[in-house]
C-alpha cells in the first residue's frame, strides 16, 4: 500500500493518459491479444455526459468489473486509450473464492501499441476467485466518431446548434469510452447507468430501469438501464441528446422505436414499419425470439460507417435510416430497407453469436448482407431485390477478387488497423455469395436447419467458421442434400481460406457430347504466369441445355473436386447435346465462376441472343453471358469482336439486370477510352446501343407512376442517365428543361417539378452543360435541404461541372470544416469531381499535393480516405502516370498507414489499365467501328 501511494505521488496529480509515454512499460507482455488468466463477469458501468457547454463536451464515469481469474496472474491487463483515469482512485477488492481477502493495485504502466492499460496487483490474484475492479475516467467527447463522442445538428426553429452525445465501439473503440477487456469472446453482461441534463434523453442497449437526481448537480439525474445479456464490448451503445421518437405498433413484437433530430422526425415512418416487419421474419427463420425487451434505432447526424448493430440500440447514418417521400428515390428507399434488415440480422449473427476473432468477422458481415437480402426479398418480393442484390455482390467480387492484391475471407488479424481493412467487400460481399452458393446447393432445409442449429449451439457464445461448417454438414447429411462421402468443410475451406475465385473452361467434343472442364484462378493482370494461376475451388456444377432451358434448378448436377494436395481435377460431363444446341453452365450464377466456352459453344449462344430468342436463357445468366464475354476479352482469352457481337442483343434487352452487368463493364471500358482519340466511334456505339431502350422506357419524360414492376423504375433511373451522358435522344434537353422548372419556382426548397427518380441525372446534366449560377442555386439547395437523401444527390451532381475554377473550389470546400459539408460526406464529393472527365486531373493532384492534410482530416478513419483512390485508380491509362503515382505512394508512406490493402489495389488496376490499354485498345475500337 505505502508503495502504491508513493508511485502516486511521483505521479505529481495522480492522473496519467494511456498515450502519455511517460509511463514506464513495466511488462515484457507485448502480444497484441489480452493475457488469457482473466475473464470479466459482469460490468457496472456509470457515466456523466456534460453537454450544455459547446467549448467544453466532456464525459467522467467509472467502471466496476467482476473478474474472475482462470489462471494465477500478477496483474490485470485490460484496453484502456485516451482516457484520463485517476489512478488514486483505483480499488481492487476480492469478492468471491477462498479466504476473503484486501487487495489492491501497486502500480500501473501502459503497453500504447496495444492499448493495454497493466494494473500490477498487491497480491497475487488466484484462480478461480473472483474479484472486483474499480477505475475511475474522464475524457472529452470527441470529434473523431468513434469511441464515446459529439454530433451535432442546427435547430431551424431556434437557429441553435444542438448537441449530442452517441459511442461507435466496432471494432476497438470501447476502449475509448471505459476501461475494458475489448475483445470480442469477452462476453459479459453489462448494466449502465447514465447521468446528464434532465432536458435531454438517454438510451442505451436495455430498457430504463429506474431514475433519480443527481446526488450533487442541480437539475441532473442518472438513468440506470436494465442489466443485459451477456454480450461482446463493441456492442456496447449509449446516447444522450434531444431527439424525437416514433414507436411501431406491430402486435407481438418487442417494443421498437425509431429516433431522429425533432426536425427529421416525419423522416422516420418508412423505417418504423420496416423495422419491426424484418425482425419478425429474422425470429421465424431463425427460430429464435430476439431476445432483448425493446430495440431503438436512431439516425445520427455525424456517423462515419453506414450503420452499426449495437445489440437493442442501432445507429444509423441519417441516409441510412430516414425516408422521405418528397424526395427519396426508390433506391434510397430500398437502401433503407436493405440496411435496416442488414442491422437487424445481425441481433442474431453476430450480437448472439459472435465471431471468435475478428478473423472470422465474415461470419458477421457475411451472413448479415446474405440475411439481410433474404429480409428484403420476403417482404417486398415485388423489389426482385434478391436477384439483383446476388448479382451486384457478384459483379463486385468478380472485378475485385481477380486481383492478386485481394486476400481470402477469412484472414489472419494483428492489429487494429487490419481489423478496420477487413471491413471490405470481401466479407461483405464475397462472404455473402459463398453463403448463397451453399444456401443453393444444399437446398432450403438443410441450410435453414444447419444455420438454426449452429445459432442455438452457440448463443451468447462465440464460434469460428468450423463451427458453422459442422452444423451445416451435420444438417446436410440428415437431409441427404450431400454425399456422405463429402462434408461442408472441405468444400467450403477451398472458398473461404483462398483468395480468388476460377474460371471453368469448358472444351465441347460435339461428336462423343461431351465437355471437358478444367479450372484455373482468374487473375486481371494478365502478366502473371500460368503456373501462378493454381488452386482449386470445389464447385458444384449446374448446367442446362438449348432443349431442356431448366435455369430454375441450382442444384449441383456433379461437382469439380479437389485433388489430396489441393490440386484441381479435370471433369468430364456426359450426356450432352448435340453440335446444334448451346450448353449454359452455372444457371442463376449460383456460384462464384466464370466460364469459357469453345468458339462453337460461343457462336450458339450468341445467335440465340441475336435472334431474338433471348430470353429463354434465365435473367441473371443473360448478365453472366454479358459479363463473362467482356472480362475475357480484356484478359484476352476471348476476341473483341466476339464480345462486341454478343452484346448487341441488349438493343432488344428490356430488363434490368443484363443492362446493369453491361453498364458495369462499359463504364469501366468508357473511363479509359474517354481519354483516346477513338471516343468518338465508342460515343456512336453506346448511342446506338442505348437509344431503343431509352425511347422504350419513354426517355427521361416522367411515367414512373405508371411503371408497374418496381424494377423497371431502377432502369429508368440507369438508362436515363446514361442517355444523358452519351446525348441520346432528347435526354439533355429535357433534363435542362426540368431544371429551368425548378429554378423558376418561388420556392424551391418546398416545390420541385423533376421526377425523383432522374434527379441525379436531372441536376448533374444541368451543372455539366449550365451555367456559374446553376451550380450556386445547387449548392444552395444542399445548404438547405433537411434531407440526407438529396443532400447525397445533390453533393454528387455537384461535381459534375466542366468548369476547372469551380471544381477547384469545391474540392477546396469539401475538406474545409467550416463549410457545410460533414467529415462523414466528404468523399462523395471528391468521389464526384474525380470520376468527372474534367475533374480528375485537379483531384488526383489535389490528393497528392495534400495527402499529409488529408490523411490528419480522416484521422483515424482511414476506411473513409480510401474511398477517394477508386476513382483515381479507375482513370489512369498510361505507364508514366501509373509510375508517378507509384513513386508518390512510395514518398507518401507516413501518410497512407492503414491504407496498404487499398494502395495495392489502386496500383494493381491502374497496372491493369495501363495493359488494356496497350493491348486492347485498338482492337476494340476496330471492332466497334465495323458494328456503327
Ligand atoms: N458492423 C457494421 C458497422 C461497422 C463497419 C463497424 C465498419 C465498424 C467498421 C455494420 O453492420 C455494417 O455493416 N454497416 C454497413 C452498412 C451495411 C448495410 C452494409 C456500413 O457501415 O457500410
Ligand atoms: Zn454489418
Amino acid at each position: 500500500m505505502k508503495w502504491f501511494l508513493l508511485f502516486v505521488a511521483a505521479l505529481g496529480l495522480g492522473l496519467a493518459t494511456a498515450d502519455s509515454s511517460a509511463d514506464s512499460i513495466e511488462t515484457t507482455y507485448n502480444y497484441y491479444r489480452l493475457p488469457t488468466s482473466l475473464r470479466p463477469q459482469k460490468y457496472h458501468l456509470r457515466i456523466l455526459t456534460l453537454l450544455e457547454n459547446p467549448e467544453d463536451l466532456r464525459f467522467s464515469g467509472s467502471v466496476k468489473i467482476l473478474i474472475e481469474a482462470l489462471e494465477n496472474t500478477k496483474n490485470v491487463t485490460l484496453h484502456s486509450k485516451n482516457l484520463t483515469i485517476d489512478e488514486s482512485q483505483i480499488t481492487l477488492r476480492q469478492i468471491g473464492g477462498e479466504g476473503k481477502k484486501e487487495n489492491c493495485v501497486s502500480s500501473t504502466a501502459v503497453n500504447p501499441s496495444h492499448d493495454f492499460y497493466i494494473l500490477n496487483t498487491c497480491q497475487e490474484l488466484l484462480a478461480g476467485n473472483t474479484y472486483e475492479l474499480y477505475m475511475p475516467f474522464a475524457a472529452d467527447l470527441n470529434r473523431q466518431l468513434e469511441g464515446y463522442y459529439r454530433s451535432s445538428y442546427k435547430d431551424p426553429v431556434a437557429n441553435l446548434t444542438k448537441w449530442i452525445s452517441v459511442t461507435q465501439f466496432e471494432p476497438a473503440s470501447a476502449r475509448l469510452a471505459f476501461p475494458c477487456f475489448d475483445e470480442p469472446d469477452f462476453k459479459a453482461p453489462f448494466v449502465v447507468t447514465l447521468g446528464y441534463h434532465k432536458k435531454y434523453t438517454a438510451i442505451s442497449n436495455m430498457p430504463e430501469k429506474e431514475t433519480k437526481p443527481h446526488e450533487t448537480l442541480a437539475d441532473y439525474i442518472w438513468c440506470e438501464f436494465q442489466e443485459s445479456v451477456p454480450m461482446s464490448t463493441y456492442l456496447v451503445a449509449y446516447s444522450v441528446n434531444d431527439f424525437s421518437h416514433k414507436p411501431s405498433t406491430l402486435p407481438n413484437s418487442a417494443l421498437f422505436r425509431t429516433w431522429a433530430r425533432p426536425n427529421a422526425i416525419d423522416q422516420c415512418d418508412y423505417a418504423a414499419q420496416f423495422g419491426p416487419k424484418v425482425l419478425q421474419y429474422y425470429e421465424q427463420f431463425f427460430g429464435i425470439k430476439f431476445p432483448l425487451p425493446k430495440i431503438d434505432q436512431i439516425a445520427v447526424p455525424d456517423f462515419s460507417a453506414g450503420a452499426m448493430e449495437n445489440w437493442g440500440l442501432v445507429t444509423y447514418r441519417e441516409i441510412a435510416l430516414l425516408y422521405s417521400a418528397a424526395h427519396s428515390s426508390l433506391a434510397d428507399k430500398q437502401r433503407v430497407a436493405s440496411v435496416v434488415a442488414h442491422e437487424l440480422a445481425h441481433q442474431w449473427f453476430g450480437n448472439l453469436v459472435t465471431m471468435k476473432w475478428w478473423t472470422d468477422l465474415w461470419l458477421n458481415e457475411g451472413f448479415a448482407t446474405y440475411v439481410a437480402s433474404l429480409g428484403v426479398e420476403n417482404i417486398n418480393p415485388e423489389w426482385r431485390s434478391m436477384e439483383q442484390e446476388s448479382l451486384s455482390n457478384l459483379l463486385t467480387i468478380f472485378r475485385r477478387d481477380a486481383l492478386e492484391s485481394s486476400h481470402p475471407i477469412s484472414r489472419p488479424i494483428q492489429m487494429v488497423s487490419e481489423i478496420s481493412e477487413s471491413f471490405d467487400q470481401i466479407s461483405y460481399q464475397k462472404g455473402s455469395t459463398v453463403l448463397r452458393m451453399m444456401h443453393l446447393f444444399l437446398g432450403e432445409e438443410s441450410f435453414r436447419s444447419g444455420l438454426q442449429a449452429y445459432l442455438q449451439k452457440f448463443s451468447y457464445k462465440n464460434a469460428e467458421q468450423d463451427n458453422l461448417w459442422e452444423s451445416l454438414t451435420q444438417a446436410a447429411h440428415k437431409y441427404r442434400s450431400l454425399p456422405k462421402s463429402y462434408d461442408i468443410k472441405s468444400i467450403m475451406d477451398s472458398w473461404t481460406l483462398q483468395t480468388g475465385y476460377p474460371v471453368i473452361n469448358v472444351t465441347r467434343d460435339y461428336a462423343a457430347r461431351t465437355a471437358k472442364l478444367n479450372q484455373e484462378r482468374y487473375l486481371l493482370n494478365t502478366q502473371v504466369a500460368r503456373a501462378y494461376r493454381g488452386g482449386c475451388w470445389w464447385v458444384p456444377l449446374s448446367y442446362t441445355t438449348q432443349a431442356v432451358q431448366d435455369f430454375n434448378n441450382t442444384a449441383p448436377k456433379a461437382w469439380m473436386e479437389c485433388g489430396k494436395n489441393g490440386e484441381s481435377l479435370p471433369k468430364t460431363i456426359q450426356d450432352l447435346p448435340g453440335p446444334d444446341q448451346w450448353v449454359i453452365f452455372n444457371t442463376q450464377l449460383s456460384t462464384l465462376y466464370k466460364v469459357n466456352y469453345d468458339a462453337q459453344n460461343w457462336k450458339l449462344l450468341i445467335e440465340t441472343l441475336t435472334n431474338g430468342d433471348f430470353e429463354r436463357i434465365h435473367v441473371i445468366n443473360r448478365a453472366q453471358l454479358i459479363d463473362d464475354a467482356l472480362y475475357l476479352a480484356w484478359t484476352g482469352e476471348q476476341d473483341y469482336e466476339i464480345a462486341m457481337r454478343l452484346i448487341e442483343y441488349l438493343q432488344r434487352e428490356r430488363e434490368y439486370l443484363p443492362w446493369k452487368s453491361a453498364f458495369e463493364n462499359l463504364k469501366r471500358v468508357g473511363r479509359i477510352v474517354r481519354q483516346t482519340p477513338d471516343f468518338e466511334f465508342f460515343k456512336r456505339y453506346m448511342k446506338k446501343l442505348i437509344l431503343p431502350i431509352y425511347e422504350h422506357l419513354n426517355g427521361i419524360n416522367d411515367t414512373f407512376s405508371a411503371i408497374p414492376q418496381q424494377d423497371q423504375v431502377l432502369l429508368k433511373t440507369m438508362v436515363v442517365n446514361w442517355a444523358c451522358q452519351y446525348q441520346v435522344g432528347d435526354c439533355v434537353p429535357q433534363a435542362l428543361a426540368y431544371y429551368r422548372n425548378w429554378r423558376a419556382e418561388a420556392n424551391p426548397d418546398e416545390k420541385n417539378p423533376v421526377p425523383i427518380n432522374v434527379r441525379s441525372t436531372v441536376y448533374c446534366t444541368s451543372i455539366k452543360h449550365g451555367s456559374d449560377s446553376d451550380w450556386e442555386f445547387l449548392w444552395t439547395r444542399y445548404k438547405k435541404s433537411n434531407v440526407a437523401a438529396e443532400k447525397r444527390t445533390i453533393l454528387t451532381a455537384l461535381g459534375c461541372s466542366r468548369e476547372v475554377w469551380l471544381l477547384q473550389r469545391y474540392l477546396e470546400l469539401t475538406f474545409d470544416p467550416k463549410e457545410a459539408i460533414r467529415k462523414q460526406d466528404s468523399m462523395w464529393a471528391f468521389q464526384a469531381v474525380a470520376f468527372n472527365e474534367v475533374g480528375f486531373l485537379l483531384a488526383k493532384k489535389y490528393f497528392m499535393d495534400n495527402v499529409d492534410f488529408i490523411y490528419k482530416f480522416y484521422h483515424p478513419l482511414t476506411k473513409d480516405m480510401s474511398r477517394l483512390l477508386s476513382p483515381l485508380s479507375e482513370q489512369v491509362i498510361t505507364l508514366s502516370d501509373f509510375n508517378e503515382f507509384k513513386d508518390f505512394v512510395n514518398n507518401s508512406r507516413q501518410s497512407l498507414k492503414g491504407l496498404e490493402q487499398a494502395i495495392q489495389q489502386t496500383l494493381e488496376i491502374m497496372l491493369t489499365n495501363v495493359q488494356w490499354k496497350e493491348r486492347n485498345y485498338h482492337q476494340m475500337s476496330r471492332s466497334i467501328q465495323q458494328l456503327l
